[in-house]
């Protein structure tokens, strides 16, 4: 198979679940998922560059109308339909269309649930957001990863060989941990390729760079659109978001979604996020300008990163696991890259704020003083061959293998 890797979730030997021990056994690919278990404690108080989170907090009006909820509103069972209402405005679709989630990351699994059958084909470009590949294993799916091309392209001519057969593609846009972006035209002519395979366009990061794959909506029945409240918006916490699709897609979601998996305060509270518009302005411009001030900077110090549309910079640092040691050390958390095939030495830095990004580069600088290098062994040590300095990759060994990524 050229173009792309099948990577199959191995089956456990003990396929029917029987055998050593007496006690209940869980399903094969429960047994035998990669399970992902993030680096999610003690970070609070840390400048937080890692998971792409709103590094300033969230609108001033959420906590106000957080203070303002009373026992009622805890002791209630959830309600969705004004927060339906809501985002259906917000987004320019009928309610029918939208569906909350608890983050994206319960859309994803409800997907893989409601489309995947064991041995189906899942589609994903790599390097990619690893919950695709979890979610995939447990449905028993085989996974097809294809790589983005040189320089970040869109790997359309692989995606479309891959999808053949298959049941599902994710895609993320902005990409994770890339920043690269998908063309909405090439989502739209792989929908229309193949109609029997949901095309699930991941927009997590949406609000950075500002363009949308809903209008396919319309003309494609089986694209879906997954938005989140975790990003921009800063509610990781609330586990917000939502998935958009035609009706029939939506109501074969529901009916795998758990009836009160989004919760009771995160539907409330959604609505004054979106109504603070100036907020996810600030945000959103403040984040835009510490990705060029970050590729700037770190260009000047001949470490070449990748061209980002959303709120972090992938870089190649060379020592990243040290790297990301010594700033956690300092207070600053960042996400090494390096155990994923073709992110050797990479590092994902969050661009919180100028400022933040400014005490970023100043452990930086002491970590390479640190290490003693020149400009030019610093390059050697990196790894980064007088070929690659120039830039961005212009060849698929920048992206090579089938890598994936931890959030
Ligand atoms: C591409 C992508 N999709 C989805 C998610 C998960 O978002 P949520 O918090 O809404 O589950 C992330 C989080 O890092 C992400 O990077």
């Amino acid at each position: 198979m050229s173009g792309f890797r099948a990577t199959g979730a191995k089956v456990a030997k003990d396929a029917k679940g029987r055998g050593k021990g007496s006690g209940p056994r869980p399903r094969p690919e429960v047994l035998t998922v990669r399970a992902y278990a993030p680096p999610l404690e003690g970070r609070r108080g840390l400048l937080r560059l890692d998971f792409n989170e709103n590094t300033v907090g969230c609108s001033p009006a959420v906590l106000r109308a957080l203070r303002r909820l009373g026992g009622e509103a805890v002791a209630t069972y959830p309600e969705y339909g004004r927060l339906r209402e809501v985002l259906a405005r917000r987004l320019g679709v009928g309610e029918d269309e939208v569906l909350p989630t608890g983050g994206i990351d319960e859309a994803l699994h409800v997907l893989a649930q409601a489309f995947v059958e064991r041995g189906d084909g899942v589609v994903t470009p790599a390097p990619g957001f690893v919950m695709y590949r979890v979610y995939s294993e447990l449905a028993g799916a085989e996974l097809r990863t294809v790589r983005w091309g040189p320089g970040a392209a869109f790997p359309e001519a692989g995606l479309r060989r891959a999808m053949r057969g298959a049941r599902l593609l994710f895609v993320a846009t902005p990409n994770n941990p890339t920043g690269s972006v998908a063309p909405r035209a090439a989502l739209g002519r792989l929908a229309r390729a193949h109609p029997r395979c949901l095309v699930a366009i991941d927009e997590a990061y949406f609000e950075f760079h500002g363009v949308t794959a809903l209008p396919l909506l319309r003309r494609h029945g089986n694209v879906v659109v997954l938005r989140t409240f975790s990003k921009a918006y800063g509610l990781a916490a609330l586990r917000l978001g939502c998935v958009v699709a035609r009706p029939p897609v939506i109501d074969a979601l529901a009916r795998v979604r758990s009836p009160y998996s989004v919760n009771g305060l995160a539907a409330i509270l959604a609505e004054a996020a979106l109504a603070d518009r100036g907020f996810l302005r600030r945000t959103v411009g403040e984040a835009r300008r510490a990705v060029a001030f970050l590729r700037r900077e770190l260009g000047r110090r001949g470490i070449r990163s990748w061209p980002s549309a959303a709120n972090f910079v992938l870089a190649r640092f060379g020592r990243a696991g040290e790297l990301a040691e010594f700033l956690r050390a300092k207070g600053i958390l960042v996400r090494d890259q390096s155990g994923h095939p073709g992110l050797e030495g990479c590092v994902r830095v969050g661009a919180g704020t100028v400022e933040q990004t400014r005490r970023f580069l100043g452990e930086l600088d002491a970590w390479l003083a640190c290490a003693g290098f020149d400009q030019r062994r610093r390059r050697h040590v990196q790894g980064i061959s007088r070929k690659e300095r120039k830039g961005p990759p212009r060849t698929p060994r920048g992206w090579a293998g089938a890598g994936e990524v931890k959030r």
